[in-house]
Order: C-alpha cells, then sequence, then structure tokens
C-alpha cells in the first residue's frame, strides 16, 4: 500500500523542459498545405494557431529530412535539407518563426543510429575497398562459410528478416556484408569510428543554428554494439534455463541483447550535451528502449539526455496496481538521477492507445507490430472510455508529458487498413504476417465531411485513407463542445499550467483511494481515476476537470473515469 510521504518534488527554478508538454507531429499525417495527399511543413505553419490553443509547449517532428522514405523517413539521405515531400529549408525557418510567435518550440528528430543506403557516405562506402576508410563509417564484415556466403552473426532485423546484407563489390564479386538493425536501406553506422561523431556534431549545430530548441534522439540505445558482435544467444527455456528479462544482472542484459543498450554509449552522448549546452536552453530526448527503468534513468544522468520517453509507464495496461507501481518506479527511478520522469501513452510506433487499452491483453500484438483486419477488432467505445481517463491521469502528473497527434482528438488506430496502402517495412519484411506500424500514422481529420480526408488536404487526397469512424473524430466537430475529447485535453492542458503541475510535488493519497481507485495529490490538486466496476462518491472540493461530463450533477464517479479536484 502506498504511503502519503511526498514522492517527488521538482527542484525550485525548473528549467521549462522539466514540466512541459511536448506534441508529436508525424509530418505525412498532420495537415497537408499543398492538396498533394502527402502533410508538409506548410500544412503545420498553417495548423499552428489550433496547437497553440490546445496549450502545448513545444513540437517534437518525426523526421522530414531528404530521405528515399523507405522508413518514413528514419532513412535519412541527407540530414541537413528538407526532403521535397515536406517543403524546404524556407519552409523550416517560415514554421519556426510563426511557432516562436505563438510561443512553441520546435524539436527536430535525430537519426544518428543508420543512414539512408542513399547516403552519399554510404554510397562511397560501397565503392571503395573493404578496409577502407569509407567503409569504417559503417559495419562491414566479411561473412561467414567458405566463400563468405552466410551473415557474420545470427542478428535478427527489428522489422523481421536477417539484420545482414551481403553487398557486389564494385569488380563484380560477391562482397563483404553489411549491418542494419532495420530495414537493408537503413545501414548502422560505425559510432567507435570518430569520424562519425563529427560528422553528427555538424549535424547537430545545422539545426541549432537554425533555430531548432532540440533533439529527439532516435534509437538512442543502439548506437553501440557489443564488441566482437557476438551471437545472439538463443535462451534454453527447458529446465528453467533461460532467465526472463526482469531478473537478468545488467550484464546479462546486454550479453543478451548485443545491440541494444550496451554500456559504451555515454560519451556520445556527453559530447552531444557539451554541444547542447553552447547554446541557451536546448533539450535532447532519447528513444531509449531499455528496461528496467533504473536502467533507463542512466540516460538522463545530469551530463546526459535531458529526457528519455518512459516505455514502461506506455506500456502499462490500465489496471490500478501496476501503474501504481510504475509511476512510483519512474518518480524515484528519474527521480535518483535528478531527471524528471517523463509520461507517454502513444506515438508513431505503437498502436493508439485509444484502441490499445481496450484491447484483451492476451491478443494484443508485440510493439510495432499492429492491429490489421485479420486481428480481433477492438471495442470502440471502450477504447475512448479508457483512453479519457488514462491521459487524465497521465497529465496531471509531474515531469514532462508528450502528446502524440490525433490523441486529443480520441483518434483509435485505424485496424482494418488494407495491405495494398502499407508502407511499413515490417509488413514487407514479414510478407504481411506483421501488418506494422501504419494504423497509427493515419491522417488527421480536421473538418468533417468537407472531403474524402475531412479536411487533412484541400483535395480529399491522403497517402493512407482514413477509416470511415475518423468522421466523427474530426476537429470541428469537437471544438467548442462540452465533453468532447478536444475540450477536455485543453482544459487539462490548461489546468496544468496555471497551477503548474508540470512543475509539482506529488504524492500518492491513499486517504482517498480503495482497491479499485487510485488518487494522488500534485500541488493541493487530487486525481483520482476509478477502474471500476462500481461508481464511487467523488471528495469534495472543486472539480477542475474530468472525463464524466454529467460528473457534478451525479456527484459519482463511474468506471474507467478519472477526476481533478482542488482540495
Ligand atoms: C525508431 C523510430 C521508428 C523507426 C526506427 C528506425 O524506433 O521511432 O519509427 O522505424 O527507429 O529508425
Amino acid at each position: 500500500m502506498s504511503n502519503t510521504e511526498l514522492l517527488f518534488k521538482t527542484p525550485a527554478d525548473a528549467e521549462w523542459w522539466r514540466s512541459s508538454v511536448i506534441y508529436q507531429i508525424y509530418p505525412r499525417s498532420f495537415a497537408d498545405g499543398n492538396g498533394d495527399g502527402m502533410g508538409d511543413l506548410l500544412g503545420v505553419t498553417q495548423r499552428l494557431p489550433k496547437l497553440a490553443e490546445l496549450g502545448i509547449d513545444a513540437i517534437w517532428f518525426s523526421p522530414f529530412m531528404k530521405s528515399p522514405q523507405k522508413d518514413a523517413g528514419y532513412d535519412v539521405a541527407d540530414y541537413c535539407d528538407i526532403d521535397p515531400l515536406f517543403g524546404d529549408l524556407n519552409d523550416f525557418d517560415a514554421l519556426v518563426a510563426e511557432a516562436k510567435r505563438l510561443g512553441i518550440r520546435i524539436i527536430v528528430d535525430l537519426v544518428p543510429n543508420h543512414t539512408s543506403s542513399e547516403h552519399k557516405l554510404f554510397k562511397a562506402a560501397l565503392a571503395a575497398a573493404p578496409g577502407s576508410p569509407e567503409r569504417e563509417m559503417y559495419i562491414f564484415r566479411d561473412g561467414k562459410g567458405e566463400n563468405g556466403e552466410l551473415p557474420p552473426n545470427n542478428w535478427p532485423s527489428v522489422f523481421g528478416g536477417n539484420a545482414w546484407t551481403r553487398i557486389t563489390e564494385a569488380d563484380g564479386t560477391p562482397g563483404q556484408w553489411y549491418l542494419h538493425i532495420f530495414d537493408s536501406s537503413q545501414p548502422d553506422l560505425n559510432w567507435k569510428n570518430p569520424k562519425v561523431l563529427d560528422f553528427f556534431d555538424d549535424v547537430l549545430r545545422f539545426w541549432l543554428d537554425r533555430g531548432a530548441a532540440g533533439f529527439r534522439v532516435d534509437v538512442a540505445h543502439g548506437l553501440i554494439k557489443r564488441e566482437g558482435m557476438p551471437d545472439i544467444e538463443v535462451a534454453d527455456t527447458t529446465m528453467g534455463g533461460a532467465k526472463p528479462e526482469s531478473e537478468m544482472t545488467l550484464e546479462e542484459l546486454e550479453i543478451a541483447n548485443p545491440y541494444w543498450g550496451q554500456s559504451g554509449g555515454h560519451e556520445i552522448i556527453r559530447r552531444w550535451r557539451r554541444i547542447l549546452n553552447e547554446y541557451d536552453d536546448r533539450v535532447m530526448a532519447a528513444e531509449a528502449w531499455v528496461m528496467p527503468l533504473s536502467r533507463m534513468a542512466n540516460y538522463v544522468r545530469a551530463d546526459e539526455y535531458h529526457q528519455t520517453f518512459n516505455f514502461g509507464y506506455l506500456e502499462t495496461p490500465w489496471d490500478r496496481d501496476k501503474l501504481e507501481k510504475v509511476v512510483t518506479e519512474s518518480l524515484v527511478e528519474f527521480g535518483k538521477v535528478g531527471a524528471p520522469s517523463t509520461w507517454v501513452l502513444s506515438n508513431h510506433d505503437v498502436i493508439r492507445h485509444a484502441t490499445r487499452m481496450a484491447y484483451p491483453l492476451d491478443k494484443l500484438p508485440k510493439q510495432g507490430d499492429g492491429i490489421g483486419p485479420n486481428n480481433p477488432q477492438p471495442d470502440e467505445a471502450m477504447g475512448q472510455r479508457i483512453a479519457r481517463a488514462a491521459s487524465t491521469f497521465m497529465l496531471g502528473l509531474p515531469g514532462g508529458a508528450y502528446i502524440y497527434q490525433g490523441e486529443e482528438l480520441g483518434l483509435p488506430e485505424h485496424t482494418t487498413l488494407e495491405g495494398k496502402y502499407r508502407e511499413d517495412p515490417t509488413y514487407f519484411r514479414t510478407n504481411g504476417e506483421r501488418v506494422g506500424r501504419d494504423g497509427c500514422r493515419v491522417t488527421l481529420p480536421w473538418e468533417a465531411g468537407v472531403n474524402e480526408s475531412n479536411g487533412f488536404s484541400s483535395t480529399g487526397k491522403s497517402w493512407l485513407p482514413q477509416p470511415d469512424s475518423y468522421r466523427k473524430y474530426s476537429r470541428d466537430l469537437q471544438e467548442g463542445v462540452a465533453g468532447s475529447t478536444l475540450e477536455l485535453y485543453k482544459r487539462l492542458l490548461k489546468v496544468r499550467k496555471d497551477l503548474g503541475l508540470g512543475a509539482g510535488d506529488f504524492r500518492w493519497a491513499p486517504e482517498y483511494q480503495d482497491k479499485n481507485t487510485l488518487a494522488y495529490i500534485n500541488s493541493g490538486v487530487l486525481v483520482l481515476s476509478n477502474f471500476g466496476p462500481d461508481a464511487v462518491v467523488v471528495p469534495a472540493g472543486e472539480v477542475l476537470a474530468t472525463t464524466q461530463h454529467d460528473l457534478l450533477v451525479e456527484g459519482e464517479l463511474e468506471h474507467d473515469q478519472t477526476v481533478w479536484i482542488k482540495l
């Protein structure tokens, strides 16, 4: 049972990022300014006032750099230019200027683990000889077997299949293999080569000089591969041989996952932090999928990243006890290194939480695999209810909060997208067995029924078609409508800002909870969630925000609802 001690206290004069609400834009799908069906920077700039109304502090953009788009821009061919799909550098400058006017900072996605195979560095590596400095920028190895016909080790690609591809040398003979933890169009860089570090120093400075508030760093836990790149040991689960990851030591975790979370990568982060420190108040947030949270916290020590995405929280289902445990663990573990926790429920890689949180846990596909027409279909109404309750619980917590575009509309996952529209490499590398992440990347509905894409573009075009259900979630139908998810989010962000909850002090409130409810107090605001099944009486105090629109009338909080009360 929780006690009433203060579990987390925000330091005085906390920097902006310790309490910020950062909104993720997936540029392909936010808003289309030129009518070609693909979102772009112009579209974002036009819609920026809507985000200012929502009450966010910053935007993190998924990549918009030049790219052949084999992994929707996470395959960068030129780090210092904008892909023509999204506009050009002038559009970026205009966006930053307009955002600044509205008090919004712009965070750029940095993709350092790999380049596109179209990057000039990789082309040079292919043209050069084995062992050359050009090859040393990447991870090339001779194959195993008599004629080098077998991959150098047994590492699998995250997107399915093998993590190695064999090249044909300049003279036409079968040659070396290169490593790609993701798609074969995404060769991994060699971060043990100082030239790679130098190259990225310039990339960082390029965007910082251009007014970016900082970086979200892609695959931050993957840059350093284990020395010698040993095979992954296939776990022997017979006779209780293989331990679950939760019971492994750090060393065992590093051996079990030789390309994730190796302890060697931290000098790189410190070097980047020093660069950021040359500027005013810029930030870096790590995408580091390493568990447990005590290990993830190593990425946010005082001279490393400012923030790291709390994937432990993201992966926690709508379950009272599990939520209590992960919040405590987050505040304690990040607190130990002096960092704020972050809170996040959705992004462009996972099933949207309005679908995920109401989906049967035993049938939920693995992170990144997506739900397709052949999977059981979700309960949409239950998803709406739980997602609103979960977001309202989350946005009262102290620390940095992330919102993924569309969650403020309550958008569910597109779970019936036909194969012919899919673009995620996972779908192709697994022959459709894993449908992948397109279902959370569908374009946003802005104005219901104005055209086929509900105003995402002026022409109705949309690179991924919206499901029929998106029409009713359109922004204009929710704007100014009491009880809508959009108005709920606006209210939550306003109260959060007005009362300084992001920079608040947290304690559990056992005096307000029972075995079906969870309650905490942040800076004098009680946040109470009911996990059901019965309604509970709402404690006295001013209701600041609630997922249950009629709460004031009823005076009771129903199941899967959350309320904020000023005590
Ligand atoms: C990260 C991105 C994901 C991308 C992968 C490879 O996990 O969030 O979208 O596919 O890295 O860059």
